[in-house]
């Protein structure tokens, strides 16, 4: 009775609906016998990402997206909300995995140069679905609403802030004002939870279908170029030949994979737990410990590591030609040859790759952009004086933080420029102004330092290179003393 009404809905549904008509297609679709273990990385992504849906809107069922209690309504998920700590330990651990899965699944399409006709636009829409995924977790970090996150952001605007002409624009319409404040919130709330995931699901559909439309690529062979001619029928007669049903044949693998990446989640989140949230936001205090998320270290390494003369076109270059390229790598080539071994170039680039990510990683590990609040104070040898102006100056530098940012003969922070030789650098006058001034990731100093407490300071930092025993500027420079 119940089952024949059950079978009764169904048949309804399927008519009306057609949902066989739609299913069926895609699970007997026929896709090639050799495509095994290498191609289980779309389905993962994609499962990651299904992961990341269902806790995202666990968490924003409890969580507020407002500047006064973003914070601890994430305290409340995490510590006492039912199941909180989990949804926020799996969206935080399913954010790193679809990261990854997804850079893993564009690097296998890449060495297998499975991009090539005619599934170029299979490439595009996955290109704008990993910059949608980066997207996500970069917004993602706002909203803990803690120190790191505020700080990611305040990095990003200051990045927008430099598009020619409009960039002041662009950075007040992402922050939602001036500053980081609640209004950045609500919009980057906005962008992580409708636009963002807007664009990543309608990208995905899109995938789909064009995955169905070309069917999965074959393994690629030596001496078996794409030819845009042929590719299809060719491509149809070996199916007819060697291929089998998605369904079970090859879906189980993509099954086993997607199952142990889900509880590989699950685990990392009951294991690790989800990140203890760091102190508050107060964008307008330095003592803060910044850190984004791993995905991101590469990157800032890279902005820290350069003068700032090139910063600017490095942080506004670097993306858009990034995404560029990969964008239109498909219409660059999409014939020839597919075996790696044909490519070296491809190798080559892919060991560049991730030799480069590996390298920045270790060094953003160590948070070179960072203040580092753990410095010493300067040696004697290195202040060079032990009374008078000079001697006081050094400590200074020391208790008025300027190490944090500063390194002094091997003593200090890398934040800022090295102030070793500043001495043959700049004038007093110089030093003066910068340091009452401030600069850009440099607080200005003129409220926190008495008139006695800056010319000290000035004395010692004057003494700052040259040779061991050479006059400091202001003596070679009487110009630049005059009107002090
Ligand atoms: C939060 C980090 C930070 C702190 C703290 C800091 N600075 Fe800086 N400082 C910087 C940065 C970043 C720059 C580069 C600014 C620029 O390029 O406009 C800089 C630039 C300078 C310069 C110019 C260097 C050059 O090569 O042109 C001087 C001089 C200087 N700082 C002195 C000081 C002194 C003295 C103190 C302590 C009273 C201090 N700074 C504290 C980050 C800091």
């Amino acid at each position: 009775m119940i089952r024949k009404a059950a079978g009764n809905v169904w048949s309804w549904i399927d008519d009306r609906g057609g949902v066989s008509d739609a299913l069926i297609p895609i699970m007997t679709h026929v896709v090639p016998r050799d495509a095994r273990w290498w191609y289980v990385f779309g389905s993962a992504t994609l499962c990651a990402f299904v992961v990341q849906v269902i806790t995202g809107v666990c968490l924003a069922m409890v969580y507020v997206p407002g500047g006064g209690q973003a914070y601890e309504s994430l305290q409340y998920i995490t510590n006492d909300a039912f199941l909180g700590s989990l949804m926020r330990g799996m969206h935080y651990y399913g954010a790193s995995a679809m990261v990854m899965l997804a850079v893993v699944h564009l690097t296998q399409v890449y060495l297998h140069a499975t991009y090539k006709y005619p599934r170029e636009m299979n490439w595009m829409s996955g290109v704008v679905i990993l910059f949608g995924v980066l997207g996500m977790a970069f917004t993602g970090q706002l909203l803990r609403w803690d120190a790191n996150g505020v700080w990611s952001v305040m990095v990003a605007a200051e990045m927008a802030g430099r598009v020619p002409l409009i960039g002041t624009e662009i950075a007040q319409f992402l922050l939602g004002g001036d500053t980081v404040g609640g209004a950045t919130l609500t919009r980057f709330y906005v962008l992580h939870v409708m636009i963002l995931p807007g664009i990543i699901i309608t990208g995905v559909a899109l995938h789909m279908w064009l995955v169905l439309r070309h069917g999965i690529s074959e393994m690629p062979k030596v001496g078996d170029p794409v030819d845009p001619m042929t590719y299809k029928r060719e491509y149809i007669e070996r199916l007819k030949r060697t291929g089998e049903p998605f369904w079970p044949n090859a879906a189980w693998r993509d099954a086993v994979f997607a199952t142990c990446v889900v509880l590989l989640i699950v685990g990392c989140a009951i294991v690790f737990q989800a990140p203890s949230l760091d102190h508050p936001a107060n964008p307008s205090s330095i003592d803060a410990n910044p850190m984004p998320d791993w995905y991101f270290w590469w990157y800032f390494a890279i902005l820290s590591m350069l003068p700032s003369s090139l910063e600017t076109w490095v942080i506004l270059g670097a993306p858009a030609i990034g995404f560029l390229l990969l964008f239109f790598l498909p219409l660059l080539s999409n014939r020839g040859e597919r075996a790696p071994s044909k490519r070296p170039w491809a190798l080559a680039v892919i060991f560049a790759g991730v030799t480069g990510f590996l390298v920045l990683t270790i060094y953003g590990y160590k948070k070179p952009w960072s203040p580092d609040f753990g410095v010493e104070s300067l040696s004697r040898e290195v202040v060079g004086a032990t009374e008078g102006p000079v001697a006081r100056g050094g400590e200074l530098a020391f208790e008025k933080g300027c190490l944090y940012c500063h390194v002094i003969d091997g003593t200090g922070g890398h934040r800022g420029p090295t102030l070793s030789v500043i001495g043959d650098r700049l004038t007093r006058e110089d030093l003066v102004v910068r340091i009452n001034n401030g600069g850009y990731n440099m607080p200005a100093f003129a409220a926190s330092l008495t008139a006695g407490e800056l010319s000290d300071l000035v004395a010692f930092l004057q003494t700052r290179g040259g040779e061991p025993g050479d006059p400091p500027i202001q003596d070679r420079d009487e110009k630049a003393t005059e009107d002090h």
